[in-house]
């Protein structure tokens, strides 16, 4: 059993003009210990699905199918008493705005001592807070700074260690390192990998740096317009990208030791999702679409060890 399945998930915004799906049926699994890289370019619903899994929706949004299970257990639809109970000390999550998820009001250390209290930690928590500030390189004496005190990566440093107090099974991280230099960012990013390591909890990492998650990331999720485009092992979406969306993320990214190449890049816009493209979502952009694309909306074709949702992958059918 997967520590994390989420099945179908559908999530959309009320909008003046109407119901925006900026989720549609999203499956996935994420296995104790694994780190899972989710990419897309913006607004393609990476942090509504983070949203989504950790159940912290609020209107207009609301999650109209599917379901998210964690340890067995379905969370759509569960008490506000269950979720507290798994959140920080089994699932946490690190929003991407990490100015808006501090209080601007407390200092650090008090807002880790409420964390502990509310989930009725037992032991030392001045030194446990410590402890985890320390774990991704900050200062302690910080625990007395109020977040404005902080610089935008101190502060993201600050929720990446609150997120460690109870050393969770899962934590789910949207850009955590968007506000870091790429040096910082690296380093960062080995310390996560080595507390992965070290402490086994599993990582669902949104962000829009394909060389971070080819560097970090098991397994990767490909995005585009709320649904996922293409998903496998990393290292097989790096090598053959099958979805001509992936194969144009990849090309927007410039290779440092390789050869220099005109970057390519996707012309175009995302779809609006109030009203999307019938038939495949990427084909108005797309390099290789033909007249089948707007036809029907192509599933998620497996491919092993890969799933593309794209008719070029379809399996050809058999003639009599
Ligand atoms: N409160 C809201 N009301 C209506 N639509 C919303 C709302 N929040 C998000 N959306 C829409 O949902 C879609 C997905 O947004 P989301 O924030 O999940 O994107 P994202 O992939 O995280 O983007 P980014 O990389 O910029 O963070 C977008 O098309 C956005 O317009
Ligand atoms: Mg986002």
């Amino acid at each position: 059993m997967p520590l994390l399945d989420v099945q179908d998930l559908t999530i959309e915004y009320g909008t003046a003009r109407g119901a925006v799906t900026a989720l549609d049926e999203v499956s996935l699994q994420v296995e104790a210990g694994e780190f899972l890289g989710i990419v897309g370019e913006s607004g393609c619903g990476k942090s509504t699905l983070l949203f989504g899994v950790a159940q912290l929706l609020s209107p207009p949004a609301a999650v109209t199918g599917g379901s998210v299970r964690f340890d067995g257990r379905e969370l759509v639809g569960a008490s506000v008493r269950d979720l507290n109970a798994l959140r920080w000390s089994r699932i946490s999550v690190v929003m991407q705005s990490a100015m808006n998820a501090l209080s601007p009001v407390k200092t650090v250390g008090s807002q880790y001592r409420d964390v502990l209290r509310a989930h009725r930690y037992d032991g030392d928590w001045p030194s446990r807070s410590r402890e985890v500030l320390e774990l991704v390189g900050v200062d302690p004496v910080h625990l007395s700074s109020y977040p404005h005190q902080l610089s935008g990566g101190m502060r993201q440093r600050a929720m990446i260690a609150m997120a460690l107090l109870f050393t969770p099974d899962l934590i789910l991280m949207d850009e955590p390192t968007s506000a870091l230099d790429v040096v910082a960012q690296r380093s960062l990013m080995v310390q996560i990998k080595e507390l992965q390591r070290e402490l086994g909890f599993a990582v669902v990492f949104v962000t829009h740096d394909m060389s971070l998650v080819s560097h970090f990331s098991d397994r990767l999720v490909v995005m585009y317009g709320g649904q996922i485009a293409e998903t496998g092992p990393t290292r097989a979406v790096f090598d053959t990208p099958r979805h001509p969306y992936s194969a144009g993320l990849l090309d927007a990214f410039p290779s440092i030791r390789g050869s220099r190449v005109r970057l390519t890049g996707i012309p175009g816009a995302p779809p609006d999702l109030a009203s999307p493209p019938p038939g495949c979502r990427f084909a108005p952009r797309c390099p290789s679409s033909s007249d089948i694309c707007a036809e029907g909306r192509p599933p998620l074709y497996r491919i092993d060890p890969v799933q593309v949702r794209c008719v070029l992958h379809a399996p050809k059918e058999v003639s009599a």
